[in-house]
């Protein structure tokens, strides 16, 4: 039986924290106190103009293959997952291979499924090394959202920050992914979105995120404590048997439900919202090396990472470390 595990973990958050009270120095009209208590955040990175996903993807990725012991070019599958790549085309998964100096052909491409897109690009390279096509892929949640917010609009803009996190996943004997489930409901996607897009060399509709913010909250919390609980009952565990939650971190207030959906306890979930805001794919990647580095996280640990994010798309995986 071949089973995909994590082999190594890095993340990157760009220049120096900005705080709430930066954020109102900046002239939003808003207050540290307003941010924390409605969601948790006091800090956010945020990318000097000119980084781009890629560029943040490119450090993490780095960080991640010096602790799995890899050489760049033994990596067979890129993944990014991302919703601000650096163009339309070609894909930042390409534009990372190149940044990484990887000229061994391998495949390479991005995944768009917004806040949840880690666990889609986790899924999916989950699905190649055990099909036994591939050994050794490169994962890696990387946003720029900064550049769709709208800063004049304090309902959205200081939700969100840009970071990068990756792992290496690698072919092995013993599990690695015991479980995992992807979901999907386009009948949502009006809630939270960037209606915006691309005709004649001219930027048709709004280009900036746009969020129905407690529709948002409710869809969230019922569909993270429902996935959480797919991948427990597929992977034939024990709820007990979880070390550690790993959600997206869109806001603690969604976090500390969904924990209590699942029965556990705030000490055995990771939560880094509050220094890193919103970094929609790159929130849980940045989470797990996060836990990982400070020594939370453990070799042998059991991990359910779940994820939810405009589409509305969401889901879950149940590993171990
Ligand atoms: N600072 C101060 N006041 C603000 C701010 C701000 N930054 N933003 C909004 N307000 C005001 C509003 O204008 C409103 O004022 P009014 O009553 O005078 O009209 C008041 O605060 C309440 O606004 P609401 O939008 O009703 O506030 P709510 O309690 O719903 O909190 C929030 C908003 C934090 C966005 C909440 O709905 C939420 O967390 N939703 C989840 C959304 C989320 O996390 N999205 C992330 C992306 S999705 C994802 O990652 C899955």
């Amino acid at each position: 039986m071949i089973y995909a595990r994590i082999a190594g973990t890095g993340s990157y958050l760009p220049g120096s924290p900005v705080s709430n009270d930066d954020l109102v120095a900046r002239g939003i009209d808003t207050s540290d106190e307003w941010i924390a208590a409605r969601t948790g955040i006091r800090t956010r990175y945020l990318a000097e103009t000119g980084v781009t996903s890629s560029d943040l993807a490119r450090i993490a990725a780095e960080r991640a293959l010096e602790v799995a012991g890899k050489h760049a070019d033994e990596v067979d599958l890129i993944i990014v997952a991302t919703s601000t790549p650096d163009f339309i085309f070609p894909s930042t998964a390409t534009l990372l291979q190149s940044k990484l100096g990887i000229t061994n052909g391998c495949a390479a491409f991005d995944v768009q499924a917004v806040c949840s897109g880690f666990i889609y690009a986790l899924t999916i390279a989950d699905k190649f090394i055990r099909s036994g096509s591939h050994k050794c892929a490169l994962v890696v949640g990387a946003e720029v959202f900064s550049r769709i917010l709208d800063w004049s609009d304090r309902g959205t803009c200081v939700l969100f920050g840009d970071g990068a996190g990756a792992v290496v996943l690698e072919a092995a004997e013993q599990p690695g992914i015991l479980a995992s489930s992807l979901q999907a409901d386009g009948s949502h996607s009006p809630i939270l979105c960037v209606p915006g897009n691309i005709a004649g060399g001219q930027v048709t509709g709004d280009p900036f995120l746009r969020m129905d913010g407690q529709a948002v909250f409710k869809f969230a919390v019922r569909v993270l404590g429902e996935v959480a609980h797919r991948v427990i009952e597929e992977a034939g565990v024990s709820a007990d048997s979880i070390d550690w939650l790993i959600p997206h971190q869109a806001n603690i207030r969604i976090i500390q439900a969904t924990a209590k959906r699942l029965g556990l306890s705030m000490d055995k979930v990771v939560a880094t919202v509050d220094q890193h805001g919103n970094t929609s794919a790159a929130s849980i990647p940045l989470a797990l090396d996060t836990a990982v580095r400070d020594g939370r996280v453990k070799r042998g640990h059991r991990l359910v990472l779940e994820g939810v994010g405009g589409g509305f798309t969401w889901g879950a995986a149940l590993l171990d470390f």
